[in-house]
């Protein structure tokens, strides 16, 4: 962009890292919101408005009030996330607005996380953090916080996508057998590859000790996790969820944990973050703040391919992970 020429508007509502920063002030006239909490839901409709572009994050609901807030001038939504429940792209694509994504970057470092809280919950971490860190440790016990082995179970995964594969590659090292169901089955060669047996949704239920959910959240996967799933686990079963909250029916799971049902659980998402009902601040729930790509080098890479689609876009090229294609090329 030359000097003199009138860059586009752009609005990211989180200040970013220095890195994307850099990138988009090149291309963009940028305002940033600079809070340290999310902004207030009428700031970003006021601050949407008149701009050409809209850098945003999941907590913000990019729904048809925002759109006519932002006005005609806005042409592309770019999310920092891979998961974009909180974008209707339908309403995007009406209005010949583009919408993107950030695959790819974060699978590995959302494996890490989850197989963090798989560990943790199974060994008691945080209850054994609790115990020496308030100094309530008085001596080494036979049966002080024993918890359940991982090494050798079976582990039941919901959703092979590339998350679901990143969790179950690492399953090897703990020599454990892989479940999985999934809308489309795995290729042979992924399976082989990973290990991984494909089962009806039932089966995994009925046979895993470590279900974890790595589906996105859509019509068909809201609620999946409720009274019957839960009963057709095993009582010493865990589940981890490190997808979207409202894929486990939170007050369902509730129940199941308080009838030992299931074992316990381990949970970095919620139905209605930030809120977490009480009925899971329970020794056997290992609860997260929703950090299962929170690494400095991911959230960077998220934020960078962020700029790079509202760049790309204003280039007059496709987006690289626009999420409507149908909006591309612009008429
Ligand atoms: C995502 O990208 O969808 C995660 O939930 C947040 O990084």
């Amino acid at each position: 962009m030359g000097p003199g020429v009138n860059k586009p508007k752009l609005f990211s509502t989180h200040v970013l890292y220095e890195e994307p920063r850099r990138c988009l002030a090149e291309h963009f006239d940028v305002e940033y919101w600079t809070g340290s909490e999310r902004p207030p839901r009428a700031v970003v409709l006021q601050r949407v408005a008149g701009k050409d572009a809209l850098i945003c994050l999941l907590t913000e609901k990019v729904d048809r009030e925002l759109l006519d807030a932002a006005g005609p001038n806005l042409r592309i939504v770019a999310n920092v996330a891979v998961g974009y429940d909180n974008i209707d792209v339908p309403a995007c694509t009406e209005r010949k607005i583009a919408a993107s994504n950030t695959p790819g970057v974060l699978d590995e470092t959302t494996a890490d996380f989850t197989w963090t809280l798989l560990l943790a919950v199974a060994r008691r971490l945080v209850e054994g953090d609790h115990l020496a860190r308030t100094g309530w440790w008085l001596q080494w016990n036979f049966d002080l916080l024993c918890g359940t082995d991982v090494w050798g179970k079976t582990l039941g995964i919901l959703g092979l996508g590339r998350i679901g594969r990143a969790v179950a590659r690492r399953a090897s090292g703990f020599g454990m057998r892989v479940i999985y169901n999934s809308t489309t089955r795995a290729p042979a060669e992924v399976e082989r590859e990973l290990r991984a047996e494909f089962m009806s949704q039932d089966e995994v239920l009925q046979q895993a000790d470590f279900l974890s959910l790595h589906v996105p959240l859509n019509a068909k996967t809201r609620g999946l996790i409720g009274r019957e799933a839960l009963a057709k686990m095993k009582k010493t079963a865990f589940l981890i969820n490190t997808t979207r909250g409202p894929v486990v029916q939170e007050s369902e799971l509730v129940h199941a944990l308080e009838e030992g049902v299931i074992a316990g659980a381990a949970l970095d998402v919620f139905e209605r973050e930030p809120l977490i009902p009480d009925g899971l601040r329970r020794n056997n729930v290992v609860l997260a703040p929703h950090l299962g790509s929170a690494s400095i080098e991911t959230r960077t890479k998220m934020a960078l391919i962020a700029a790079g689609n509202a760049i790309a876009f204003f280039q007059g090229k496709r987006p690289p992970t626009i999420l409507n294609p149908e909006v591309w090329p612009r008429s």
